[in-house]
């Protein structure tokens, strides 16, 4: 029989909603708890699930012995010190992105979920969409060759927040993304942008990271944009692909596409290019909800102790990239080393 997961959650705004109602599904979950500072918050979820407590007081989540983990979906500025303070009260964290705004605080959150053997687990949600999978698998099975750059677009006339700008909003989902498509590490960040709206929090970003042997990810971010777009492009020595997470079906498209380079005469060093232009390949994608396959992902590696997809260790490389492209952006784009 699958071991019961007691369940808390602290803040159940726009995102944090989507997150409840797909922990509060999963089987052999009880939702034990819900945290908001929100009265009208509070009551909405009572309403929606009379058998959990509401509290606007954190330290109830940490006290309750019936809580196995904590969901932490508030703003970006509140992870790190409420995913710490649930791991040094013992309790497994799933974490919303990004996972800390400094490198020294998400080192700090990894050191203590394996010093005390908790899963700690980032937002990460790509890594759980059914298209990335599909597209991951290829870049790993050598189908695509060797990756040698993406670039993404996600862009939105959207949400304009005020506690991080549109990179720190935005860019996590895409950084993951690239850590697993590009077999290399990642070097140094360059990233220039404006702040329009609000002075200091800027709207629009763009962002290269440069990884070893020359590969590279470019990441467009903005959520003052006219296109709403969530594309990633990406280009191998065999093949190229693209997933569109806008599309309502057809979100990735594989092109046999390329240019071969052969050494037609090594004596004088002529090289021969043939340009490729194949088939178009629209692969059938069996969708699930990715948010419902990460909660489950979650639930799952705690009842085996197995290391979540997106773990701590995958959030700091991530929070990593984003302290760099910080300090890039405050230095008019110079490349500042990861
Ligand atoms: N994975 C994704 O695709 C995705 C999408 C959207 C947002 N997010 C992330 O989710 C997080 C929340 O975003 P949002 O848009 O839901 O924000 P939001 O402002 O709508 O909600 C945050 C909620 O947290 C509550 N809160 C804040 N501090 C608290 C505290 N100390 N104790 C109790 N409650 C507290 C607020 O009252 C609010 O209701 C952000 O980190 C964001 O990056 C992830």
């Amino acid at each position: 029989m699958k071991k019961r997961i007691g369940l808390a959650q602290v803040g159940i705004g726009y995102w944090g909603k989507n997150l409840l109602r797909n922990f509060a599904a999963l089987d052999g979950v009880d939702l034990i708890m819900a945290c908001d500072q929100r009265e009208g918050v509070l009551s909405a979820v009572a309403d929606q699930f009379p058998y959990a407590q509401t509290t606007s007081i954190y330290r109830d989540l940490l006290d309750s012995t019936d809580v196995d983990a904590i969901v932490i979906a508030t703003e970006t500025p509140q992870h790190a010190p409420l995913a710490k303070m649930a791991l040094e009260a013992g309790k497994h964290v799933f974490v919303e992105k990004p996972m800390a705004q400094t490198t020294d605080d998400a080192r700090e959150l990894v050191r203590l979920s394996e010093e005390k053997n908790l899963r700690l687990m980032v937002g990460h949600l790509l890594l759980y969409h059914p298209a990335f999978r599909y597209v991951e698998d290829l870049a790993k099975s050598g189908e695509l060759g060797d990756v040698y750059y993406l670039y993404s677009q996600r862009v939105n006339l959207g949400i304009v927040r005020d506690k991080e700008n549109a990179f720190e909003s935005l860019a996590p989902h895409d950084l993951s993304v690239a850590l697993q498509l590009i077999d290399a590490k990642p070097v140094a960040v360059s990233a220039s942008g404006q702040a329009y709206l609000r002075p200091g929090v800027q709207d629009v970003v763009f962002a290269t990271v440069y990884f070893e042997g020359g590969k590279m990810a470019n990441l467009h971010t903005s959520w003052l944009d006219p296109h709403k777009i969530r594309k990633v492009t990406v280009v191998g020595s065999r093949k190229m692909a693209v997933i569109d997470d806008v599309a309502a079906s057809e979100k990735v498209r594989l092109y046999d596409k390329g240019v071969d380079v052969s050494k037609a005469d090594y004596a004088d060093y002529v090289e021969a290019m043939t340009l490729r232009s194949g088939d178009i390949h629209i692969p059938k994608i069996n969708m699930t909800e990715p948010l419902r396959m990460e909660c489950e992902h979650f639930i799952d590696c705690i009842r085996t102790g197995d290391t979540p997809r997106s773990d701590g260790r995958n959030g700091l490389a991530v929070v990593e990239m984003m302290e760099a492209a910080g300090v890039s952006l405050a230095n008019g784009g110079a490349q500042v080393p990861v």
